[in-house]
């Protein structure tokens, strides 16, 4: 192919995406320039253009982050901001990439350190810099002492997102505390007409988003619990103008690759400027560098769309596809799955498993995934937990058969662990329980009955990995799914020094992410879920080790639509598993069809979650149908391009999702409505992202159309004049699929 053709190519893949590529004149690795006269540096990449200078004062100063501009404009050097005020020094009004808490700052640092003699003043300047291909690498030194910062960014040609994190190494003679670090601040241009996106939640209510202006003051998405949190999630997004809306406007947007306890800080200075710092949360934080050591920051990704919000999700959802996840750039589909935990709870066993399966399979489940209750005295939620043994009573001879017996029906199968955790009715805790975080002869706060391996011991992270590494070496197992189900409490480590125990939060992530890569590098088969009680765990950096996750235990089909629809903004449908349960559903006791459950779920990585022993003949057709007609659109919903055509927020009586395939051969649109009023019929659904000028033919997955539809016709009518869809009544729902057809007879 020639190197035009497949210029021609990408830009039509990424203006499916939303991604513009103006003129599509750099190449990957050849997206980050310095300008020598002006010492400004300037990331190119995928129709977003980062630029930065040095200032006169030897410190990295933000010039301009938006939509690409032309190579032949010229930034002018940085210059520093005067002091506005004798209480406003030129330090803080000036923006900074990386600034140290000293010489007056007052916004949020970068980093803030104190030096064994008790000097905590910290001055960041320009030392020198390297570009090799996507990776631009600056270091900065303190101006009089030998404290390095060497920051990173790294650039994605294809969305435009930057990359960007911190090195910060101790060369002097003595050890330097770290109280806080950040991986970056993100600087906005000056403008008063921001909002800001951001994701809230609880346990079985994740994924709330909310909208705010962005006023003078601070504004702190954060968690301390030690992991990312169902609370907050490590992700925003911020628009400018007042009106800005789903498919337009500028949007900057960021997510933070770290799973634990994480700080992002949105900024609106006295002089209206906008900065958004994250990192380590600096709450109960401190970390001792010794002489020669390093401590690296997680990393904190920053993009841009002038397509707004669904365009920002697009690029994100693109880019964690491509680049973040495991199996980048092209992972395998999410096969569909079964999971027992709803249906038989802790009280699994051989037979009752295995009659699970054999339904499970006859429906067209390509995994089968016991959950919780196979190990050690697990009969509730009070034991068992660390004693990672088969439980004899309900596996009299091993998981073997049972797991030969799911493949034999044509599945793989999967297995829950919680790792990281341990009942204090356990063989486990009897023999060590100083390995628990707790404070030497303080309460031991007991969550769900359990409490937290600190994974930060090396001896406990041997063990950890030791126990998954014999079930994986005795068992045939495709998948592991990964709980975790209580956040810290009493973090202390007695076993190290005073000085060193809040090291903590960054050695448990540490040795978290390590067992997780040397478990993919010996078992590359195996795929694993993160889940932390629903969505507690989910971010940037678990992604990065992990396949998929579980957004939520609320499987309520309704309030999925909510959930998935916040889960969107930061998090592709390619891992968001969705499992259709039973209903009335327990979370709001509301009874659903069993095609209003399965089209819900069907918008994500589909799995099946309910008690098959109860279903009726009529039930089974239904999923078997629909779970066929998922696997003819699955490629299309988890990897194509996401839009929200209506949202289910608000209390909205409607909400209407649409899939494009990456090369727009397939659309696929999910229909829903809450209870229809006064006889009005549906709104008029318009699909986006279609190829205007391709002929597509509709089908109908469930529910119809108004009789006047065509059955083909193209793409520019089906954006423009758009669709009918018929439904009225409580919790009705359809989906239609657009396939490209190369001739327009609708007979064929
Ligand atoms: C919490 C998870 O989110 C559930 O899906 C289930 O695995 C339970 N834990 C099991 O204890």
């Amino acid at each position: 192919m020639t190197r035009i053709h497949t210029r021609v190519i990408q830009a039509a893949l990424f203006a499916s995406i939303g991604i513009c590529t103006p003129g599509l004149v750099a190449q990957a690795g050849n997206d980050i320039h310095f300008d020598e006269s002006s010492k400004v540096f300037r990331i190119d990449a995928g129709g977003v253009t980062y630029a930065f200078g040095i200032n006169d004062l030897d410190e990295l100063q933000p010039v301009y982050w938006g939509g690409q501009v032309s190579g032949g404009d010229k930034f002018a050097a940085a210059t520093k901001k005067p002091e506005a005020a004798s209480f406003d020094s030129s330090v803080t009004t000036t923006p900074n990439e990386y600034a140290g808490w000293g010489a007056g700052l007052f916004v949020e640092p970068a980093l803030k350190v104190s030096f064994p003699d008790g000097n905590r003043d910290l001055v960041l300047h320009y030392v020198s810099h390297t570009i090799k291909g996507d990776e631009l690498t600056i270091t900065l030194k303190d101006v009089e002492r030998d404290l390095f910062v060497e920051i990173h960014y790294v650039v994605d040609h294809e969305t435009g997102i930057v990359g960007r994190s911190a090195v910060i190494e101790n060369r002097t003679k003595t050890p330097v505390t770290i109280e806080e670090a950040a991986a970056a601040t993100w600087s906005l241009p000056r403008g008063t007409d921001y909002s800001l996106r951001y994701l809230t939640g609880r346990w079985a209510g994740e994924w709330n988003l909310q909208k705010q202006a962005i006023r003078p003051g601070e504004t702190v998405l954060e968690s301390k619990r030690g992991s990312t949190g169902h609370q907050n999630n490590p992700w925003f997004a911020i628009e400018r103008g007042e009106h800005p809306d789903e498919e337009s406007g500028d949007v900057w947007f960021g997510a933070l690759a770290w799973s634990g306890s994480w700080r992002i800080t949105v900024e609106q200075d006295q002089l209206q400027q906008v900065r958004v710092t994250g990192g380590f949360n600096p709450f109960d934080f401190s970390y001792k560098l010794l002489p020669g050591k390093q401590l690296e920051t997680p990393v904190f990704y920053g993009g841009y769309s002038r397509h707004g919000v669904g365009g920002a999700s697009r690029l994100l959802h693109h880019f964690e596809l491509a680049k973040i996840l495991p199996q980048a750039p092209k992972p395998k589909p999410r096969p569909v799955i079964y999971n027992s935990w709803e249906a038989t709870e802790f009280a699994v066993n051989e037979p009752g498993q295995v009659a699970l399966a054999e339904k499970a399979a006859s429906i067209g489940v390509e995994r089968f995934v016991m959950d919780d209750g196979w190990f050690g005295q697990r009969k509730d939620d009070h034991a068992g937990l660390g004693d990672w043994y088969v439980n004899k009573e309900k596996f009299p001879n091993g998981l073997k058969p049972m797991i030969d017996k799911v493949h034999s029906l044509g599945m793989d199968f999967g297995l829950w662990v919680e790792p990281e955790m341990v009942n204090p009715d356990s063989d486990l805790y009897r023999k060590h329980p100083d390995w628990v975080f707790n404070f030497t002869g303080r309460p031991r706060s007991e969550q769900r009955n359990q409490l937290v391996l600190n994974l930060a011991r090396n001896d406990v992270r041997d063990y950890v990995f030791n126990f998954l590494d014999e079930i994986l070496s005795h068992n045939q197992i495709a998948f592991l799914k990964w709980d975790y189900n209580r956040n810290w409490s009493e973090p202390g480590w007695p076993a190290v020094a005073p000085d060193e125990q809040k090291a903590v939060y960054v050695e448990y992530v540490h040795n978290l992410y390590g067992i997780l890569r040397e478990l993919r590098a010996k078992y590359p088969q195996v795929e694993i879920e993160s889940c932390s009680g629903g969505g507690g765990r989910v971010d940037l950096g678990i992604l990065g080790l992990t396949d998929e996750v579980w957004p939520s235990d609320n499987t309520d089909p309704f309030d999925r639509l909510r959930i998935q629809d916040g889960f969107s903004y930061a998090y592709t449908p390619g891992v968001m598993m969705a499992w259709v349960t039973d209903s009335p559903s327990w979370a709001n006791i509301r009874s659903t069809t069993v095609a209003y459950r399965f089209l819900s779920s069907m918008q994500g990585s589909l799995g099946v979650g309910a008690n098959l022993n109860k279903w009726t003949p009529a039930e089974f057709a239904t999923a078997k149908e629909l779970i066929s007609a998922y696997k003819g659109v699955r490629e299309t919903v988890q990897h194509g391009s996401l839009y929200r055509l209506v949202s289910p927020r608000d209390g909205s009586e409607v909400s209407v999702t649409e899939s494009v395939a990456i090369d727009k051969k397939q659309g696929v649109i999910f229909a829903f409505l809450h209870s229809s009023q006064m006889g009005y019929p549906f709104p008029r659904v318009f699909l986006r992202g279609l190829d205007a000028k391709l002929n597509y033919r509709v089908t109908s997955i469930a529910g119809a159309l108004a009789k006047d539809t065509p059955v083909v016709a193209s793409g520019s009518y089906w954006m423009s004049h758009g669709v009918d869809v018929e439904m009225r009544g409580d919790f009705q729902a359809a989906a239609f699929r657009f396939d490209s057809v190369t001739d327009t007879n609708p007979s064929h």
